[in-house]
């Protein structure tokens, strides 16, 4: 077998749309999800497609001995939805390399970084055929969605799945020449609220005044979720926060964090106070409540006097380590409930759910080094290898963000992970013009596969 071309191979990817949310990109998500069958079929493994009630999972085995290591690579083949459509400087799904970018959308998540791992094991499987690792792709097409069908896959493939520790990029890195290797990732649960009055909208001058307005009674409920501080005013919200190490903050503290170019890139005028941790902190440590959309009432040109029956807002909490999603979910829950008056009618429903995860990387200090081998091993390489081809050893993060089927895998399958985080802030995630930088992906290839190699003892 000839090795592929990986950057061909990332934009072959992307010109199939799979956008896992949109029942019209059936055909991409097929399409995605072939071209990395085939990919992976060519490296000489056996691949299953498992069916699911929405977007099947790709499961590719290579399978020695029972006593040689065994890495699991995980990644997603669905993207985001690619509008604002008018924003893209080229279209979304027709790749372009613009100065040593490749822009599309899911160049960087997750076509381009999963590719860095397909193309590692491929190269280094070329180099030694009887490569002493058991090897298996994990590749998941409802990540964007909250992975409702993921649960049921991996406990029905258990066995199958469970190796030593899972090896994936799906996280940042600061910058192409600092490396992070991601060490926490926050979880997140959804809910949408609505508040019901009248039977139908009101004349404001004939009704106002006796009738409790929806609006009225939801922005009341939201603003009584949080403190002036910004943290969250729910009773036992922050209870099960694990205590943060100091070497989680040093980490964080190597990134230079600069106040005001973070104020200005963004374009807020301030920052909330963050009861003792700076905005690059509680970012990353901190669980978080936010209103993602709100609305009821008249959204149209002009003026109408209206009591509107109905408002609504959409809320998703970030959790951070020892967090419980259902406790949460039932704490915010409650908390609504209780400050939701008696003239309206309250209606909750719960989104995607996913837990947060955390892993302490080997040689910290005020840890125990009670990890398995193979993990120790990885994250060995992974250091020696980005000092050797960035020149600088890699930060240990913990990212804001979630990749909720991680603690889904670290719960059920027992397993620990290797994040390589292998986008950056340049690459507009989810958002218009997403790009990847084509040298960070070659170099990424080349440490994904001093990792593998690393872990094999080749
Ligand atoms: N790759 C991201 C997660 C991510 C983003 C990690 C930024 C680190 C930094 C992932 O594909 C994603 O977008 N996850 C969603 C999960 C949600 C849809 C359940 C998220 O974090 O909002
Ligand atoms: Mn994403």
């Amino acid at each position: 077998m000839r090795m592929f071309d990986p950057v061909e191979a990332v934009k072959e990817f992307i010109r199939h749309p799979s956008v896992s949310t949109d029942a019209q990109f059936a055909e991409g998500m097929e399409g995605a999800r072939a071209h990395v069958v085939g990919l992976l079929k060519d490296m000489g493994l056996a691949v299953e497609v498992i069916a699911t009630p929405l977007h099947p999972v790709v499961i590719a085995k290579r399978r020695g001995q029972p006593d040689w290591p065994h890495v699991v690579i995980y990644g997603h083949y669905d993207v985001q939805p690619a509008d604002p459509l008018d924003l893209w400087e080229t279209p979304a799904f027709e790749p372009i390399i613009r100065e040593g970018r490749l822009y599309g959308r899911g160049a960087a998540d997750n076509k381009g970084p999963m590719m860095v791992h397909i193309a590692a094991a491929a190269r280094l499987l070329e180099k030694h055929p009887d490569l002493p690792l058991n090897l298996t792709f994990l590749i998941e097409g409802e990540e964007e969605i909250g992975s409702p069908s993921f649960a049921e896959v991996l406990a029905n493939h258990a066995e199958d799945l469970r190796g030593d520790f899972v090896l994936l990029s799906d996280t940042q890195s600061p910058s192409t020449e600092q490396l992070a290797l991601t060490v926490a990732l926050r979880g997140i649960v959804s809910l949408e609220v609505e508040v019901f009055g009248p039977k139908g909208d009101l004349h404001s001058g004939l009704h106002g005044g006796a009738v409790y307005n929806p609006i009225q009674a939801l922005t009341e409920i939201c603003a009584s979720l949080h403190n002036a501080d910004g943290s969250v005013a729910i009773p036992g919200f922050y209870d099960a926060v694990a205590e943060v190490e100091s070497w989680e903050r040093e980490e964080i503290d190597k990134l230079g964090n600069d106040l005001e170019a973070y104020r200005d890139s963004i374009g807020v005028a301030g920052f909330l106070p963050g009861r003792g941790m700076s905005p690059f902190e509680v970012t990353r440590l901190l669980p978080t409540l936010e209103f993602n959309g709100i609305g009821g009432g008249y959204q149209g040109m002009g003026e109408k006097t209206i009591i509107p029956s109905r408002a609504f807002a959409k809320i998703t909490c970030r959790l951070v380590a020892n967090q419980d999603p259902v406790e949460i979910e039932r704490l915010v829950h409650r908390a609504i409930e209780d400050r939701c008056p008696p003239e309206v009618r309250l209606k909750i429903r719960r989104g995607h759910a996913g837990g947060p995860y955390r892993v302490v990387p080997p040689d910290r200090a005020n840890t125990p080094a009670d990890q398995n081998a193979h993990l120790a091993t990885a994250f060995r390489a992974a250091e020696s290898a980005i000092a050797h081809i960035f020149g600088r050893p890699p930060l240990y993060l913990s990212e804001g963000g979630s990749v909720p089927i991680i603690s889904e895998i670290n719960r059920v399958l027992g397993m620990d992970c290797v994040m390589l985080g292998m986008f950056t802030p340049l690459d507009n995630l989810h958002a218009p013009n997403e790009g990847f930088d084509l040298e960070l992906f070659r170099k990424g290839i080349d440490v994904s596969e001093r990792i593998l190699a690393g872990v094999a003892g080749v």
